[in-house]
C-alpha cells in the first residue's frame, strides 16, 4: 500500500437511480440492484485499498449520487474547490462534502452561486502536475475555470465536451502516468482536440474507440502503472500493456446505470504539486452590449446560442426588458472563450448580430496593409449584408458598397478616412484592410419596430397552408410591385429558363410592359429558349402549345442561337426585324436592360452572354445597385450569385419548385427575404392577375 496516495470514497448504502440527469440514467430508474452495487463497490474499494489509502465520507440518505465522490470537489494540496452542482438533484450533497473537507483541515473555496463546477469529474490534473485539464459544456461553466486557476495556482486548459453521453470530463478523458493520455477524441470539439494534440505528443495519446468509451474505459483510476476500470477490450489492454500499464478490470455495471464508473466513485486527495508552475488560464472574457427588439426578433437567443455553439460561455450581466411592444430591450452580456482564437470567431458573429463593445472597451479598427495584389491579410474581417461601420481615428464611419463575403478597405481621402467593401481579388497593394474584430459594428435595423420592413414584408408563421402561402406572397409582391412602380423604384428580376418552359414567359412579358421590371438578369439559356419559342414556337424542342416534342426539335435552340449570332446580338435582331416577340424582345422594346451571365454548359453562346465571369459579376452588380426588390425565379445559380452581392434592406423574393433553393436564399438571416415553393409559371400568372386587380377601379375590385 502506498500510504502517500489517498483517495476519498463513499459507500453505496443510499445509492440508487432516483432521477435522470444524464443519458445513462434514462430508463434505469430504480433498476439497479442494491446487493450487486454493494458487491461491486466493495471490490473496487478492495483493489484501491491494496495500493492506496482510502478515506470514507458518510453516505447520506436522500442523496443517492453521493457515491460519486469525484464530484465532491477538486483537491490540490490542502486546498479544495468545492463543487457547485448544476442540477438541484445533487446540490444537497455540497454541505456534506464541505463538512468532510473542513473536518480534515482543507481550505475550502466556494464558487459564486449559479456558476456550476462539478469537481474532479470535470477537472483532471496532468499526472505530472504540469497543468489541469478542465471540461465544460455540460456540467461545468467555462467561467468557473479562471477561479480554479487562481485558487489552485495552476494552469488550466479548457476542453469542450460535445457528446451528452460523456457529460463529465472524466467519462472520456484520463491522464495517465508518464505523460500518457487515455481518451475518446470524438467527445470533444475540434479546438479541444487540437489543444490536446499540442500538449500530448502523438505517441503518448491512447485514443479509445466508441465501444470502449461506452464501457467507461476512460473513467479509470490511475495509480502509478495500474489502471483500474470497469472493462476494456483486449486491444485496449494490449495497447496499454505495450506502454507499461497494467489494466485491472472490476465490473461496475450497477454504477454505469447512473452514468459513472471507477473514476467517478473515487476522489484523489493527493495530487502532485509543481510549485514552480503558476496560475494561468487562457480564457478570455469581454463584455458586449446589445440593444433592440431582442426578444421579439429572437436576437438574444440567437446571440446566446451562437456563443455556446461557438465554444464559449456567457453571463447575462444585465437585461432590461422593454415594457411595451415598441420599447427596445438592452442586454449586457459577458462572453468567455477558452482562447483568443475562439473569442474572435464568436465576436465576429456577434458583431453581425449588432452587438457592440462597451464604450470604454471600444478601440479603433485594426488595419493591415495588402502585400500582394488580390490577396488580403490572413486575419481579414469578412463582411455581411448588414450596414457596417468601422472606427477610424476615434470616429465611426459607414462602409460603402456593403455586400457579403468582402473585406473592408480603409483609405484616406481629402475629406478624411473612408471605408469600402471590396472583394478579395480586388484589393490592391498597400491598401489598408480591416483585420480582427475590434472597432467594427454592424447596424441591424432594430430602432423602430414599426418602420422596419419586416413588419410589412415578413411572413406569417407556421399554420399557413402552402396554397394560402403562395396567395399571400403573391398579394404582398403585387402590392410592392405597384408601389415601387408608382414611386419610381427599382425591381430586378433574376430568371431561369424554367420560366419559359412553364409558360411563364407571357406573364413576364406583361410585367415588363407594365413597367414593373427595371432589369432582367439570367443565363444564356433563358434567352436562348425565349428566342427559340419566339422564332419557332418551341422551347428546347417542345411545342409550347401542345406540350409535345417536335420532330427535329433538338436543333431548334441551336438554330435560334445561330440566328441571333448572325444578327450580332439580341438588340440587333430586334432592330433588324428578326426577333419580333418574346421576353427579350420586350426588354429591348421597353428599354429594360438585361444582363446574361455564361456558364460552362452554355451552347452558343449568344453574343450578348458574358463568358468572362468576372465581367459578368461586375455587370450583375451594376444592375443590382440601387434595387429595392429582387424577384428570383427558378434559378439557383443566378439567384445565389445575386444574393451574394445584395446588401440588407433589399427585399428578396425567391420562387422555386425546389424547397432547397428557396431555403438557401431566404435563409440569409435577413428579415427582408422570403421564399415560396411553387411552380414559377403559376406564380407569375397569379401575380399578373393580382396586379390587374390592383389597378382596376375600386367598384370593380369589390364587385369580384
Ligand atoms: N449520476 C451522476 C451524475 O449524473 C453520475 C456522476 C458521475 N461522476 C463522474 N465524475 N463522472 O451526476
Amino acid at each position: 500500500m502506498t500510504a502517500s496516495i489517498r483517495f476519498l470514497m463513499c459507500a453505496p448504502s443510499h445509492y440508487d437511480v432516483d432521477y435522470v440527469i444524464n443519458p445513462w440514467m434514462e430508463g434505469n430508474i430504480h433498476k439497479s440492484s442494491k446487493d450487486n452495487a454493494v458487491e461491486q463497490w466493495q471490490a473496487l474499494y478492495q483493489i484501491m485499498s491494496e495500493t492506496a489509502a482510502v478515506d470514507l465520507v458518510k453516505p447520506q440518505s436522500g442523496w443517492p449520487d453521493m457515491v460519486f465522490t469525484a464530484n465532491a470537489g477538486l483537491v490540490l494540496g490542502q486546498t479544495v474547490v468545492l463543487s457547485r452542482f448544476l442540477h438541484r438533484e445533487r446540490q444537497g450533497e455540497e454541505p456534506f462534502f464541505k463538512q468532510w473537507f473542513e473536518a480534515q483541515g482543507f481550505t475550502v473555496h466556494e464558487l459564486p452561486k449559479d456558476l456550476p463546477f462539478e469537481g474532479a469529474g470535470d477537472a483532471l490534473f496532468d499526472r505530472e502536475g504540469r497543468w489541469l485539464w478542465a471540461g465544460y459544456g455540460f456540467r461545468t461553466e467555462l467561467d468557473a475555470h479562471p477561479y480554479i486557476a487562481q485558487w489552485l495556482d495552476t494552469e488550466v486548459l479548457s476542453l469542450r465536451l460535445m457528446d451528452e453521453r460523456f457529460y463529465h470530463l472524466d467519462t472520456c478523458f484520463c491522464p495517465l502516468a508518464n505523460g500518457y493520455l487515455l481518451y475518446y477524441p470524438a467527445a470533444f470539439d475540434a479546438y479541444s482536440n487540437r489543444l490536446i494534440e499540442l500538449r500530448v505528443p502523438a505517441e503518448k495519446r491512447i485514443a479509445v474507440n466508441e465501444a470502449d468509451a461506452v464501457n467507461f474505459a476512460c473513467n479509470a483510476v490511475n495509480i502509478n502503472h495500474l489502471v483500474i476500470m470497469n472493462q476494456a477490450s483486449d486491444d485496449l489492454k494490449q495497447r496499454l500493456a505495450g506502454v507499461g500499464f497494467e489494466v485491472i478490470e472490476t465490473p461496475l455495471t450497477e454504477f454505469l446505470k447512473a452514468g459513472g464508473a471507477a473514476k467517478c466513485l473515487t476522489l484523489r486527495l493527493t495530487e502532485p504539486i509543481q510549485s514552480e508552475l503558476h496560475a494561468e488560464a487562457a480564457i478570455e472574457s469581454r463584455t458586449l452590449y446589445l440593444e433592440g427588439h431582442l426578444l421579439d426578433l429572437g436576437l438574444i437567443n440567437q446571440a446566446l446560442d451562437l456563443i455556446v455553439e461557438g465554444g464559449g460561455s456567457f453571463q447575462v450581466l444585465q437585461f432590461d426588458l422593454g415594457e411595451q411592444r415598441q420599447s427596445m430591450s438592452s442586454a449586457k452580456v459577458k462572453v468567455s472563450a477558452p482562447d483568443h482564437e475562439v473569442m474572435e470567431k464568436i465576436m465576429s458573429q456577434l458583431i453581425d448580430l449588432g452587438a457592440v463593445a462597451l464604450p470604454d472597451e471600444v478601440c479603433d479598427a485594426q488595419l493591415e496593409s495588402v502585400t500582394q495584389t488580390g490577396v488580403a491579410p490572413d486575419d481579414f474581417y469578412s463582411t455581411t449584408i448588414y450596414p457596417t461601420e468601422v472606427r477610424v481615428n476615434g470616429d465611426w464611419i459607414r462602409v460603402q458598397n456593403q455586400r457579403m463575403d468582402g473585406v473592408i478597405v480603409v483609405s484616406q481621402t481629402t475629406e478624411g478616412p473612408s471605408a469600402h467593401c471590396k472583394l478579395l481579388r480586388d484589393v490592391q497593394l498597400e491598401e489598408q484592410v480591416v483585420i480582427g474584430v475590434e472597432g467594427i459594428r454592424s447596424v441591424r435595423k432594430l430602432d423602430s419596430r414599426e418602420s422596419r420592413p419586416a413588419e410589412e414584408f415578413s411572413f406569417m408563421g407556421a399554420g399557413v397552408s402552402s396554397e394560402r402561402r403562395v396567395e399571400l406572397v403573391v398579394e404582398q409582391v403585387g402590392w410592392e410591385f405597384r408601389k415601387l412602380r408608382d414611386q419610381g423604384g427599382k425591381v430586378v428580376v433574376v430568371a431561369g429558363p424554367v420560366v419559359i418552359h412553364t409558360g411563364g414567359g407571357e406573364h413576364l412579358i406583361r410585367l415588363i410592359r407594365g413597367g414593373y421590371v427595371q432589369a432582367l438578369l439570367g443565363g444564356n439559356a433563358i434567352a436562348v429558349h425565349d428566342i427559340e419559342q419566339s422564332l419557332m414556337g418551341t422551347s428546347l424542342g417542345v411545342d409550347m402549345n401542345r406540350g409535345v416534342s417536335v420532330r427535329g426539335g433538338h436543333r431548334h435552340h441551336l438554330k435560334a442561337i445561330n440566328t441571333i449570332r448572325r444578327c450580332g446580338g439580341i438588340p440587333q435582331a430586334v432592330e433588324q426585324g428578326v426577333l419580333t416577340s418574346g421576353v427579350f424582345y420586350e426588354c429591348v422594346r421597353n428599354e429594360v436592360p438585361f444582363s446574361l451571365a455564361g456558364s460552362i454548359r452554355d451552347d452558343g453562346p449568344l453574343p450578348d452572354t458574358h463568358m468572362d465571369l468576372i465581367a459578368a459579376q461586375a455587370d450583375y452588380d451594376r444592375h443590382v445597385k440601387g434595387a429595392d426588390m429582387i424577384l428570383m425565379l427558378s434559378t439557383m445559380l443566378h439567384s445565389i450569385g445575386v444574393g451574394n452581392m445584395t446588401p440588407a434592406g433589399v427585399k428578396l423574393v425567391c420562387v422555386d419548385i425546389n424547397p432547397a433553393v428557396v431555403t438557401k436564399l431566404s435563409d440569409r438571416g435577413s428579415v427582408e427575404s422570403i421564399g415560396v415553393v411553387t411552380d414559377v409559371g403559376l406564380f407569375l400568372s397569379l401575380l399578373v392577375k393580382q396586379l390587374d386587380r390592383l389597378t382596376l377601379p375600386y367598384s370593380q375590385v369589390s364587385a369580384r
